[in-house]
């Protein structure tokens, strides 16, 4: 491997560029090379970086050592797959992909070609999570009964006009796919896994611009036994409004809130204490709408830190496919009001 890592990008829209300023951006890491089927996004391309309009040619033409899979979601198993055969490892974005099955064979790639994938998920490094997920691995809540997750975000004209995957079945999968995976994540993250799902969806507001939901309101089992609320819009009115996770346990209270897991919006804890922390000025802003915590330096970091210095994934490919598995489920047990 070359002194920095190299990196290349197949999607440069709004996420793929904020991969490309983070990949610049670090010390140990360079930009080779980006592909977009869309040869206008060439005007935001960083100087000297060469451009392809086909991920099979500049995977042929180019020496890189890691892929970041910026495509719609629908396109994210064959890019990483096609980035593993050519000998690269792959950071793909989330949703990992929009099936279990797309994701068994990404992971089945990845065991043959001996290379790794990264899945995205950069809501795991918003302080307030950190402080909590710490909190209960060290037991410090005892046992969860209740969680409490509330997404309620406003997604609007401008952000599906001129998108040709937002918002459809096929291509964007819904919005626990594509507004709310990082929330299933952060579930996941902090309280392990769901055995069981059942709630309502209908699309309330966005009949005319998409095929998906717009609202759900789901009640999942954890394996623990906890009892989970999980409540998600995207009409939310005018504006994002809060994106928070409140848990209920045998030795605290404690809400992770704001917009987008930026604050610990409140603790009546026992013994121990968290720092009080409000985050207001770190949303991934893409001007028509506000996204998750900006982390993606950490992400790019990630892979630094595992391909030099032997640290663990941050989020396994594993771990994306049991999102992917989660939010399956949470389909398969919906019904549409
Ligand atoms: N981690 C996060 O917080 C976060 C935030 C936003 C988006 N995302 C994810 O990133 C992905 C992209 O989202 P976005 O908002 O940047 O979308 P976008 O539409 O702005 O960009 C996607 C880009 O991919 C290009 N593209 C499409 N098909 C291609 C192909 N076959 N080969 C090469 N390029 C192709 C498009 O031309 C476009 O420029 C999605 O999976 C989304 O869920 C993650």
């Amino acid at each position: 491997m070359a002194d920095k890592i190299r990196f290349c990008i197949v999607g440069f829209g709004n996420i793929g560029r904020r991969h490309a300023e983070h990949i610049l951006d670090n010390q140990d890491t360079t930009l080779v090379a980006v592909c977009d089927v869309n040869t206008s996004v060439q005007d935001k391309l960083p100087a000297g970086t060469l451009f392809y309009t086909d991920l099979h040619d500049m995977l042929a033409n180019t020496e890189t050592d890691v892929l970041c899979v910026c495509t719609p979601n629908y396109l994210h198993e064959a890019h990483t797959i096609s980035g593993l055969e050519a000998g690269l490892h792959t950071v793909v974005e989330k949703p990992m992909a929009i099936s279990v099955a797309s994701c068994d064979r990404m992971i089945a790639t990845a065991a043959k070609t001996g290379k790794s994938i990264f899945a995205v998920k950069q809501n795991r490094y918003n302080p307030p999570v950190q402080e909590v997920k710490k909190l209960m691995a060290a037991n410090e809540l005892g046992k969860i009964y209740m969680m409490q997750v509330n997404c309620f975000w406003n997604r609007g004209e401008a952000y599906y006009a001129g998108s040709d995957w937002r918002g459809k079945k096929e291509k964007d999968g819904g919005c626990l796919f594509t507004q709310f995976s990082h929330f299933v994540d952060i579930l996941y993250y902090l309280n392990g896994t769901v055995i069981s799902a059942e709630g309502l969806v209908q699309n309330f507001a966005h009949l005319h611009n998409t095929e998906v939901e717009d609202t759900g309101s789901f009640v999942l089992k954890a394996a623990n036994n906890a009892i989970i609320n999980f409540n998600f819009t995207t009409c939310a009115y005018e504006r994002n409004m809060e994106g928070s996770i409140t848990i209920f346990a045998e030795k605290g209270t404690v809400k992770i809130g704001g917009q987008y897991l930026n604050t610990i919006e409140y603790q009546q804890l026992g013994a121990a204490t968290l720092p009080p922390i409000n985050i207001t000025a770190k949303a991934n802003d893409y001007g028509l709408y506000q996204g998750s915590m900006s982390n993606h330096d950490k992400v790019i970091q990630n892979v630094v830190n595992v391909l030099y210095h032997g640290h663990a994934i941050m989020t396994s490919a594993d771990e994306g496919r049991e999102v992917v598995r989660i939010i399956e489920q949470m389909y398969s047990g919906a019904t549409h009001a």
